[in-house]
């Protein structure tokens, strides 16, 4: 394995995010922030532990449907939120976008729950692979298209807790 981003690097960059989303919203304002489990658990855990302001907390957890519908980028919800968001600035937590058929399904959903405003946050990009248009409107990295594992990310369910991020190479 070759070690992408460091746990350092990955650490300045989150503290670069939460000022950037801290400086977005009006002060006073809470940020309801909605964790896309398994994945965003780490980052979510660092971004808000970075963040000054008033945070809430919720997790999600959705699973592709088969191949068959795979390209829809249709979601099974395995665990719903707990809470409304209407009427709250919600940042949806991902580990990383790739062909942007889930986050784009989940802004769909979560839009029509009537949210003030609808942003997301994703640590990592890979933009070759996009299939779909979808705004992320914070990205810690924009990486190239090759097999990550650590800080969240697996290969069949290991190394998501590595500090850093790393290239599986076959
Ligand atoms: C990853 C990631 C996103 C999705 C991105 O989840 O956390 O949810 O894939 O892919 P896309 O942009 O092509 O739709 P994964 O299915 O690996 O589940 P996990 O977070 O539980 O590991």
């Amino acid at each position: 394995m070759k070690v992408l981003l460091d746990g350092d690097t990955i650490q300045a960059r989150i503290s670069e995010l939460a000022n950037e989303i801290e400086a977005d919203y009006p002060p006073g304002e809470e940020i309801h922030m909605v964790c896309v489990l398994k994945g965003g658990f780490v980052f979510m855990s660092d971004l808000v532990r970075s963040m000054s302001v008033r945070v809430t907390m919720d997790f999600i957890a959705v699973s592709s449907y088969g191949s068959g519908t795979k390209s829809s980028g249709e979601v099974r919800f395995q665990k719903d939120l707990d809470s409304s968001l209407e009427n709250r600035h919600v940042i949806i937590v991902e580990d990383i976008v790739d062909t942007g058929l889930t986050l784009k399904y989940l802004r769909e959903i979560l839009r029509s729950r009537a949210p003030k405003s609808l942003r997301s946050a994703c640590l990592l990009s890979k933009r070759s692979r996009r299939k779909v248009d979808v705004p992320v409107e914070y990205i810690g990295f924009t990486i190239e298209d090759e097999f990550v594992v650590g800080y969240g990310l697996d290969y069949a369910e290991k190394y998501r807790n590595l500090p850093h991020i790393s290239v599986l190479q076959g």
